[in-house]
């Protein structure tokens, strides 16, 4: 497994555990927003000779809250556009094309709910995610018949530390809770699961899926 994301120590740590557990774990420290660390990335996955059959576009921000839609500065939207738009667009294009050349290869982007249910005062994260869904559905239709399947997770609320944003605030979590039929967060691991059908042969036949695991909430 190749592991991405900014911080090193905190990746070596999560590499450790792969390790502990018999699983072959490389490291590369990358910020996905930023065109120069995307180009580096894919450089070093050459140079170490790491193909990538499965890539999960799972980095993303929850910008904080806005007063209202209309207040989101540029800085605010390009930052928010950059990690979660921006890095899985050219992330899937370059890796997806060396997935082409191959044959074979599953791209799974991690969406929201919120891509499908506006929420003003995270306005900019709604239309980044909601960008998202469309690059899946987009590079379905031009990387299927190379044989290479790319689908979306959207995710409800999650406990992790983005989570906690809405889990530690009882009014937020309460109104969540009003829409949500299994009436809880998911675990992290509720969405592995889903990772790993859609990183498998059990998804053989879906590409350009936008798949809920949101315990109901868009039902
Ligand atoms: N938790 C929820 O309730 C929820 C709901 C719907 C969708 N999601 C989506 O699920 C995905 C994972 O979120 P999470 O809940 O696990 O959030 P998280 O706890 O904040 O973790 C975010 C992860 O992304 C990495 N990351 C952040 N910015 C990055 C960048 N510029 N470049 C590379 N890596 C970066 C972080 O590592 P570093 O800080 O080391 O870079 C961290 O590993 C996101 O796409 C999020 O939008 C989450």
């Amino acid at each position: 497994m190749i592991l991405v994301a900014r911080k090193q120590e905190t990746l070596e740590v999560a590499a450790a555990a792969l390790r502990a557990r018999g699983g072959a774990a490389h490291v590369i420290a990358a910020h996905v927003g930023k065109m120069e660390d995307i180009r580096r990335l894919v450089t070093t996955l050459d140079e170490r000779g790491l193909e990538v059959d499965i890539l999960v576009n799972n980095a993303g921000i929850s910008p904080p809250h806005v007063e209202s839609l209309a207040d989101t500065t540029e800085a605010l939207w390009d930052k928010v556009m950059d990690v979660n738009l921006k890095g899985p667009f050219f992330l899937s294009g370059v890796i997806g094309k060396k997935m082409v050349a191959r044959g074979r290869g599953s791209i799974i982007n991690i969406s929201t709910t919120s891509a499908l249910m506006a929420q003003p005062e995270i306005g900019a994260y709604c239309v980044s995610k909601a960008g998202l869904n469309m690059v899946t559905r987009a590079f379905a239709r031009e990387f299927g018949p190379h044989g290479v399947r790319v689908n979306a997770i959207s995710c409800g609320v999650i406990k992790t530390a983005m989570g906690d944003h809405t889990l530690n605030d009882p009014q937020r979590y309460a109104d969540m809770m009003k829409i949500n039929p299994l009436k809880r967060a998911g675990l992290p691991e509720e969405v592995a699961r889903a990772v790993l059908f859609f990183a498998s042969d059990a998804s053989s036949y879906s590409t350009g899926t936008i798949f809920q695991v949101d315990g109901g909430v868009l039902s």
